[in-house]
């Protein structure tokens, strides 16, 4: 009785452990894949120019939902659909854990 227990125990660890991998990606991970991303997002991920988008604080979902779409072709943009063309889709969840973790923009200046 005691190793049923013990092993419905690790079970539930086991599912529990693995869903919260798969729901979300590992930040610290997310940090290391971002090295090409700081050329035009920035080290704080709040973009060297106007031009390039602040990903700091945004949406893990949203973000994910954009690299998958310029990698698979749904968003076209030639910077980043090269960007993210060789991205699998747990660097796109490591990336998207990373930078939803930063500190956004506290003022957005839109009145
Ligand atoms: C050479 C410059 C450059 C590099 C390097 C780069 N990006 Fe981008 N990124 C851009 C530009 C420009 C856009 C805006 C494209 C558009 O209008 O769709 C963009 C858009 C995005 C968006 C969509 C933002 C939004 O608000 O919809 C995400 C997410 C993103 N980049 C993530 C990344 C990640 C993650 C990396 C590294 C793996 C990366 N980018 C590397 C230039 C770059």
């Amino acid at each position: 009785m005691k190793k049923l227990a013990a092993s419905a125990l690790l079970i539930i660890g086991f599912v529990f452990g693995s869903t919260a991998a798969i729901a979300g990606g590992d930040p610290e991970a997310g940090q290391q894949k971002s090295q090409v991303c700081q050329a035009c997002h920035g080290t704080d991920g709040k973009g060297n120019i106007p031009t390039y988008p602040v990903l700091a604080g945004q949406y893990a979902d949203y973000m994910e939902q954009a690299l998958k779409a310029y990698r698979d072709g749904g968003r076209s943009n030639a910077i980043m659909a090269g960007i993210a063309g060789p991205l699998s889709d747990e660097d796109i969840e490591d990336l998207a854990a990373y930078y939803s973790a930063m500190e956004g923009l506290k003022d957005l200046s839109i009145k």
